[in-house]
């Protein structure tokens, strides 16, 4: 029987790898605080690409990129000869080409742009120093992100419509059982490894492998760290946390505008109903703190956001906000009355990191309607 061995362990290895980091990649975006994983699966995959990258120009026949097919005419003459039962391609068909090459380019764009949005958005990570809060539209890298993971999804089942029209149209020579064993039944010359292909294969899987394990275990490592200063607001202005952290959350200055802060330090004496009134010297002292570090002072996501949807409104309680009514619509409000939270102003039963002064994903606690 004609056989022939067309991928090799290494790009078999690559093949599944990328496609359980995509699977990954994708499961992770399901929750907010598992962006940390999803940034750590990604850079994963980005070291995975980089080998492939590698082992396109100097892997073994049939895995290199000049033994892709992109000649228009061949694809045509592909396209058009889709139900000759003798036609078949040892590697890639011309059409598979293109889609291989299409799916490599659109995954290192949908990193490329992750990276961007993780730096600019969150001012975290490898490229958190883009981080200025001066990008009115934030979410944009977020937006070309989502577009190229669009894109990929596409790229995906036209790739995996490929296997299977093959699998029924040329049922015989296994391409699809080939990206598991290696061997199609075809006529032609079998791929070997050299000494160097093989170190650079363990090299490049490795890493890849290496790369995801580091990120995942080392917390604060470059590739997810925050950059974003914790605050230590007793060691900043003692006064602000004895006065307005004993009845409730300690609510970072950044999270609402100067407008808000005068307003609500103004009317302490009713303040939501309760007395919180204090000698003016305090009181003064209070505001000149929140002041100077009001959300029309801050480059945080949060801050950026939230003078963006508040205008000229004067709103004092930062949960009657458009910016936090929005970001926890999607929260059922029978949580908020569970007996660990009771109140939506109880920020810190959810975000463990609040009263330092950020809400990052990762601090996000989980919480259920039952607790
Ligand atoms: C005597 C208790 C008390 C003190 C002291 C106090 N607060 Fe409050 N504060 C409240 C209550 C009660 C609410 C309403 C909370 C709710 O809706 O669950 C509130 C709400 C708030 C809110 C709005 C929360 C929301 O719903 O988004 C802000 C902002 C706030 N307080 C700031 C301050 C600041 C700043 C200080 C210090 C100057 C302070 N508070 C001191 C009792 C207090
Ligand atoms: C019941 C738990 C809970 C409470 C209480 C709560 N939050 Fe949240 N908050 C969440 C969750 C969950 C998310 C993520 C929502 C999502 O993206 O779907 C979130 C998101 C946010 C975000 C956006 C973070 C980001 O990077 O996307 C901000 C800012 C925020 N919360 C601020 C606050 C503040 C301020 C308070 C108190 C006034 C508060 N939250 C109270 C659960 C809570």
């Amino acid at each position: 029987m004609k056989r022939v061995y067309v991928w090799t362990l290494p790009t078999r290895l690559f093949h599944w790898l990328f496609v359980a980091m995509i699977l990954g990649a994708w499961i992770s975006t399901n929750e907010d605080r598992w962006l940390s994983i999803h940034v750590a699966i990604s850079s994963a995959l980005a070291g995975l690409l980089l080998f492939r990258l590698i082992w396109g120009l100097m892997g073994p026949k049939y895995s290199r990129f000049n033994d892709f097919n992109f000649s228009i005419s061949a694809l045509k003459t592909y396209l058009l000869g889709i139900f000759n039962p003798s036609r078949t391609y040892v590697g890639h068909n011309p059409a598979a080409s293109y889609i291989m090459i299409a799916m490599l380019a659109t995954v290192a764009l949908a990193i490329i742009s992750g990276f961007l949005a993780y730096g600019i958005q969150e001012n975290r990570g490898i490229l958190a120093f883009l981080h200025t809060g001066a990008f009115s539209e934030m979410d944009l890298f977020k937006e070309i992100h989502e577009f190229f993971v669009n894109v990929l999804w596409v790229l995906i089942a036209a790739h995996i419509g490929g296997v299977m029209t093959d699998r029924f149209l040329h049922a015989s020579d296994r391409t699809l059982t080939s990206i598991i064993d290696g061997h199609k039944n075809i006529e032609g010359e079998s791929a070997t490894l050299s000494v160097l292909q093989k170190i650079v294969a363990i090299i490049g899987i490795g890493g890849s492998i290496g790369i995801l394990i580091y990120a995942l275990s080392v917390s604060n490592n470059p590739l997810i760290a925050s950059h974003t200063p914790k605050m230590d607001y007793k060691k900043e202005l003692p006064l602000f946390v004895n006065e307005c952290a004993s009845c409730h959350t300690l609510y970072p200055p950044t999270l609402l505008p100067k407008q808000s802060w005068t307003k609500l330090m103004g009317e302490l004496s009713n303040h939501f109903g309760d007395d919180a009134s204090l000698e003016p010297a305090d009181t003064r002292s209070i505001l000149e703190y929140l002041l100077a570090h009001s959300a029309e002072n801050s480059k945080q996501e949060m801050s950026v956001k939230m003078m963006q949807t508040l205008q000229n409104r004067d709103i004092i309680a930062i949960t009657q906000t458009p910016f936090w009514k929005r970001t926890h619509r999607h929260i059922p409000i029978e949580v908020f009355k569970n007996d660990r939270i009771k109140s939506r102003a109880n920020c810190k039963a959810c975000h463990s990191d609040v009263e330092q002064g950020t809400i990052e994903d990762n601090a996000i606690k989980h919480i259920t309607i039952k607790g």
